[in-house]
């Protein structure tokens, strides 16, 4: 059995190999932390950037999209706290030269510590077999105890001192700890500092009329300064959402886990306008339809868990995320957010614009609260990749890679290969190949084996293989290939578009998150 990290650097060489992304600028050694998509990884992304339009947009009455620009005002970021307070805390080893985030150093320290009451809470179920009961062992057990109650401890303080800016206590905090340059193991640190993570750049042409821009760090605030004109121009009614998908830029530090954490990265987020009063409502209503929506993929409700955040936000009274088992750990995947009417009544305070909402039926003017669902699209990439990754023991011993994607989101629905190109058996393919293009993106393959072209589509995703042979000119038949069972099946052509359909239509998948969502 492969270890974590062993089976994460199969799915970076996989993606890599197979199209779906590479290094970006690779030839001139590359830029950290930013990632170009390949062939089949925007096939991919552009399937999960529809289901969550579709679902969030297209389905919900009372969500519109929205397309804002990346350059947006300075004073917008003045006024939505970026400016001052979008910062990580940072620390220099002085003999490495590296640098971290501190509370990032912390984090691990808890994950080695819950690590070790895993390992206890495994020990006890191997002792104890079917009679064990975890949630009964990690209550009495005095070790499990002992290291849930120093997280506890060490979480609280952290984020008490990092709310409270006294970052002289997040270093005597690490220095209590004894933690250590996790590359070197020295203890030699620097004091913390504040470090803003926004990229600037500068509109206009001449040095002294040029004025000083930021890259959006979120695509929220687009949405924010745009609410009153979407409100008005689309006759409006709170409760109401606007959704949009976008690039954010981010100057992390730490910048590893390949695609989870990068600097140039895309968001899809939606902004919910409620009265105020009612957001913690609709915040809990938003938790549960996320995770419906996620749960709808089919990868495993396991897989899934909401973590409350302690430290909450300059702009929030009720956060959490949903995090995801990468193969890594359980890591944030989604923020949902109650945040108030944090970034309205900043913009109306400091662009001297009313931005309030006329509420006929309790005729007053008010600003709305805000329910924020926000999720990056790189990391959902990652989520289903990792996933979807298997490598499977076959019968006769030997081994297939596959990708077994939901179909909806494949990139290739179906792959069109003629056994032989001779005979007339490509043109017939290509028939094929014509009529189906115009509802699936479909790839067309003559070289090689047929064994090899199917190995080379299980990895890429690929649910079904059409393979064109002598007598599918007489009996205007083919065989179709399943990806996850590899059960082949003879098939007319007259029902060839039904069998696709059925799986890898996103119509299906979307209505399966439409009950989830209706039953939230
Ligand atoms: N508007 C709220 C907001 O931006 P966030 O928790 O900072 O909240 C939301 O970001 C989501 O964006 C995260 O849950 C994560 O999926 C994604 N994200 C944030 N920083 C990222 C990065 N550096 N690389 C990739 N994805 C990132």
């Amino acid at each position: 059995m492969a270890n974590h990290e062993d089976i994460f650097k199969k799915v970076i060489s996989h993606a890599k190999e197979y199209g779906f992304i590479f290094q970006s600028s690779e030839i001139y050694d590359g830029l950290s932390a930013i990632y170009d998509y390949g062939q089949n990884g925007a096939e991919l992304k552009n399937n999960l950037k529809q289901y969550w339009w579709k679902s969030m947009v297209q389905l919900h009455e009372d969500i519109v999209g929205i397309d804002s620009a990346i350059f947006m005002h300075p004073t917008i970021w003045k006024a939505s706290g970026h400016v001052d307070a979008f910062n990580d805390p940072l620390i220099d080893n002085k003999d490495s030269k590296k640098r971290y985030r501190a509370d990032v150093l912390i984090e691990d320290y808890c994950a080695k510590l819950e690590e070790k009451a895993n390992k206890e809470v495994e020990k006890a179920k191997k002792r104890f077999g079917d009679a064990f009961d975890e949630n009964q062992f990690r209550e009495t057990n005095p070790r499990v105890i002992k290291y849930t109650e120093e997280i506890d401890t060490i979480i609280k303080r952290m984020s008490k001192s990092l709310e409270s800016n006294d970052l002289e206590d997040v270093k005597k905090l690490i220095e209590e700890l004894g933690i250590a340059d996790p590359v070197t193991g020295s203890k030699n640190w620097t004091e913390v500092r504040q470090f803003n993570l926004m990229f600037s750049t500068k509109l206009g042409s001449t040095a002294d009329t040029a004025t000083d821009l930021y890259l959006r760090p979120e695509t929220a605030q687009g949405i924010f300064v745009n609410y009153l004109n979407v409100q008005k121009t689309g006759r409006k009614k709170i409760p109401f959402g606007i959704a949009q998908i976008g690039k954010a830029f981010r100057n992390e530090i730490v910048a590893r886990q390949f695609i989870f954490r990068m600097r140039e990265f895309e968001q899809m987020e939606m902004q919910y306008f409620v009265p105020p009063g009612k957001e913690l409502e609709f915040y809990e209503l938003w938790k549960a339809r996320r995770l419906a929506w996620h749960h709808a993929l089919g990868l495993g409700e396991e897989n899934y868990r909401f973590h409350d955040h302690d430290n909450l936000a300059h702009y929030a009274n009720a956060a959490c995320d949903i995090e995801f088992k990468f193969p890594f750990g359980f890591k944030e995947l989604e923020g949902i957010h109650s945040r108030t009417d944090f970034d309205l009544s900043a913009h109306e305070k400091y662009s001297g614009k009313k931005l309030q909402y006329y509420d006929n039926e309790k005729q007053e003017s008010y600003i709305p609260y805000v329910v924020e669902t926000s999720i990056g699209l790189d990391r959902l990439f990652l989520a289903i990749l990792s996933n979807c990754l298997k490598e499977e023991e076959l019968q006769d011993g030997t081994t297939r890679t596959v990708l077994s994607l939901p179909p909806s989101l494949a990139p290739y629905k179906v792959a069109i290969l003629p056994l032989v190109k001779k005979d007339g058996l490509a043109e017939f393919a290509e028939k094929i190949y014509n009529d189906l293009k115009i509802d699936y993106n479909v790839i067309y393959e003559e070289k090689d084996s047929i064994g090899k072209r199917y190995r080379r589509q299980d990895a890429i995703g690929t649910p079904f293989c059409i393979t064109i042979d002598h007598d599918s000119l007489e009996d205007n038949s083919v065989t179709i290939r399943y990806r996850d069972s590899m059960e082949q099946e003879r098939v007319s052509l007259d029902v060839l578009t039904k069998i696709i359909d059925e799986k890898a239509n996103m119509k299906y998948l979307l209505l399966r998150n439409h009950i989830k969502d209706l039953l939230a």
